[in-house]
């Protein structure tokens, strides 16, 4: 009892010990983040020479396919391996169903043409939604009362995925939250030849978010009308969260995702300790946009904030971690 100390009853409360010299701290878990597990968002547009800056997402761009080469060799060089297309209509004209969205003239099919040619071994995940293609904003095909069809749609994805696989896309990775449209992309992939090269990731968990703000302004992919509460996931919902991800496993998903991610890691670790794929997670543009004003505005030093919160991330599951910080990332880590 000598000097105050109880050893018998207190040495468990003492945990200095445990983390006091660097080395033993780096014993504590696990904080290694591949850039091979980055993937980086592109918003590419069915313009000529012209990259704009996106008001909303200082720093990120929408590009026009015949500037995107150049944009991404310093980036491919630094240790990119990976990244995700979205494509942007500004001068074409959508449609009720979308047309744009399986044309050979579509933004996205021109720059995985360009991306096969010069980067070979970039894995290429083409997002799959009808949005930013439709007259009016949803993510599917309407019906005469404005409700999903959703039939009709999943045929629409099926037709928009074979197109940007045969293109030369690596990943197909639906967003749009249409029911079983995971198994009607495996169908038409697998009856097409591409059953065991192109893979899909699902954006199985995604929430009904306001954290996609900025996002549809950059791919001008905004409901014209409504909302989409009635196919993306109310945020207070875990069941469905679950159930989604479970589904898609069954149906073929070689991976699942959870979108936004940072307000929605305890639905991460359900969704891992859920499935036997591995799950990615989307830090989504509002995400981005809160972390760099903050540390703008000085709040916090920008790498250690996006480090933390993608360790956040690993530690709730993350296997794959989509981000607008990919470039960033690319000199701040050092694998
Ligand atoms: C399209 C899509 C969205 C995002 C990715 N794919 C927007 C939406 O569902 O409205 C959001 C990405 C982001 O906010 O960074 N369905
Ligand atoms: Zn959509």
């Amino acid at each position: 009892m000598d000097g105050g100390f109880n050893f018998g009853l207190e040495a468990s409360h003492h945990l200095h010990s445990g983390y006091s010299h660097s080395v033993t701290r780096s014993w504590q878990g696990d904080s290694t983040i591949l850039k091979s597990q980055l993937i980086y968002p592109i918003f590419v547009t069915d313009e000529q020479n012209k990259k704009n800056e996106i008001k909303s997402l200082p720093g990120q761009y929408q590009i026009s396919p015949d500037l995107l080469v150049e944009f991404l060799k310093p980036l491919v060089a630094k240790g990119l391996k990976s990244v995700i297309l979205f494509g942007v209509l500004i001068n074409s004209a959508k449609d009720e169903v979308g047309s744009m969205a399986s044309s050979k003239d579509s933004p996205v099919v021109h720059s995985i043409q360009l991306i096969r040619q010069n980067f070979p071994d970039l894995c290429i995940v083409c997002d799959v939604c009808l949005c930013a293609y439709t007259s009016h904003g949803h993510c599917g095909i309407l019906d005469t009362e404005n409700k999903i069809d959703n039939q009709k749609s999943i045929k629409r994805l099926g037709e928009m995925s074979l197109l940007l696989a045969q293109t030369g896309a690596n990943v197909i990775a639906p967003s749009d939250m249409m029911d079983c449209r995971v198994s009607e992309i495996k169908r038409v992939l697998f009856a097409n030849g591409f059953g065991g090269k192109v893979s899909v990731m699902a954006y199985s968990s995604k929430f009904a978010s306001c954290f996609y703000g900025p996002f549809r302004d950059a791919a001008s992919s905004g409901a014209k009308f409504g909302d989409r509460s009635a196919y993306q996931l109310p945020p207070p919902s875990r069941g469905l969260a679950i159930r989604a991800a479970e589904r898609d496993e069954k149906e073929g998903a070689d991976f699942v995702m959870v979108k936004p991610a940072g307000p929605y890691l305890d639905i991460i670790r359900d969704v891992k300790n859920a499935v036997k794929v591995p799950v990615a997670c989307y830090q989504v543009s509002g995400e981005y946009a809160m972390l760099y004003h903050a540390a703008a505005a000085g709040a916090f030093n920008l790498q250690s904030a996006v480090l933390e919160s993608l360790i956040s991330l690993k530690r709730a599951g993350c296997d794959i971690y989509i981000t607008y910080f990919t470039p960033n990332l690319l000199d701040w880590l050092p694998l």
